[in-house]
């Protein structure tokens, strides 16, 4: 039975093929659910559990682990369904197991089992279970990854258990850090895993870091990738998580104007708006970013990362491309809320585009700059004017 330490096995499971993960993230390394069985002198406990689509092998690793002992409870870290969708199989086997839970895990736990009758102890940061020779300590961690995350320590081994913090979607026969061979897979794994759940709670990273700081940490166990050790990459990724969670000082405005043109008169307002932005904000970054050309991460992160930006789209059949609905796809909605947003685009017959795109930034609560600008087919010299003037006076409102 693969183990950290002798009172505390590993029941994770591998998963090396997958390559797509709640149905948006690229997981080019595959990924495991990772979880664990601590047996202390008097009670076990189960920390984390798995996806419901491995509940056999996940059960037969807890058997294994747990030999003739029953576990006392389960340590559900965070909620979401990759690591408590066999908790209802696993409390039909175990019927007197105790989950503990942070008190909004405790809420999430009853709709993801549908049962009303769930006997959970609610803990607290700080809060301490003994197992006997083994403690667990609990480590509020909120939207890490989900306001119901925590960290479980037991300081007896100095074993830190992060559930998705710290974590990556990486997938190698031998579960420690130590034993990985594609050092560079894996540190891109941590960087797009760190992206994909991270990047929208950079405040609650840097809390999260603060946390653990002073805490004597020889093994940090997450629930996705292999277990990070003190001497290899435990500190690597959390000087990683620092960096990326810590804000850019910039001194200029970053204003990105995104746009799809098939005839190019799209585009060429996308120039005149830039013109115009430079005019009133001469220091401004402004890229003007065809969708067709450009990587969808590399736009992506202009988009989340800018201070305010401009789309343009031509209408075609009665609405907006789908170039331009995918990057909007990609705004992360819980940075986003006002953000200045500018329309603009070339139309043939009517152009909804326009105004279907300003619905939808609404309702992401972007601050949509008004009047959109809109020009029936080729833009006039008037038309390159209005362009310029949008631009102009949506980059005046910033000041
Ligand atoms: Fe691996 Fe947020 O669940």
């Amino acid at each position: 039975m693969p183990m950290i330490t002798p009172s505390v096995l590993i029941t994770s499971i591998l998963n090396p093929n997958m390559r797509i993960f709640d149905i948006v993230m690229r997981t080019e390394y595959g990924t495991s659910y990772n979880s664990y069985a601590v047996l202390g002198s008097e009670k076990v406990a189960l920390i984390d559990s798995s996806h419901l689509k491995f509940l056999e092998p996940y059960l037969q690793n807890v058997e294994k682990a747990l030999g003739k002992r029953t576990p006392d409870y389960l340590v559900m870290n965070h909620n979401e369904p990759d690591h408590s969708g066999t908790v209802a199989a696993l409390l039909e086997r175990y019927p007197s197991l105790t989950i503990i839970a942070s008190q909004a895990g405790a809420i999430y736990l009853k709709n993801i089992t549908n049962r009303a009758d769930l006997n959970i102890m609610k803990v607290h940061d700080g809060d301490e279970v003994s197992l006997g020779d083994k403690t667990l300590r609990f480590i509020n961690a909120p939207f890490l990854h989900w306001p119901d995350s925590m960290f479980t320590y037991i300081p007896e081994e100095k074993i830190l258990f992060t559930c998705d913090f710290l974590g990556a979607h990486y997938c190698e026969p031998q579960l420690f850090d130590t034993c990985v061979s594609y050092r560079e897979a894996y540190a891109n794994s941590v960087k797009e895993y760190y992206d994909a759940i991270f990047h929208p709670f950079a405040p609650y990273v840097l809390k999260g870091l603060e946390k653990l700081e002073g805490l004597e940490v020889s093994w940090c166990a997450p629930s996705h990738g292999p277990i990070l050790t003190d001497t290899c990459e435990y500190e690597h990724n959390r000087e990683r998580y620092r960096k990326w969670a810590t804000p850019l000082k910039r001194t200029r405005r970053r204003i990105p104007v995104f746009y799809v043109s098939a005839y190019g008169n799209t585009e060429r307002l996308a120039t005149h708006v830039a013109r115009g932005i430079l005019a009133a904000l001469p220091d401004a970054e402004v890229t003007c970013y065809d969708l067709n050309q450009h990587d969808f991460a590399v736009l992506a992160s202009a988009l989340n990362d800018s201070d305010a930006f401009l789309v343009g789209s031509p209408t075609i059949n009665r609405d907006a491309l789908p170039p331009v609905f995918n990057l909007l796809a990609a705004i992360d909605a819980v940075t986003i809320a006002k953000r200045p947003v500018a329309l603009f685009g070339s139309y043939g017959w009517s152009g909804e585009a326009l105004p279907h795109l300003a619905e939808r930034l609404t309702s992401l609560k972007c601050a949509v700059f008004g009047p959109q600008l809109k020009v029936c087919f080729t833009p006039s010299a008037a038309d390159l004017v209005a362009a310029e003037e949008l631009g102009r006076s949506f980059a005046t409102s910033l000041l």
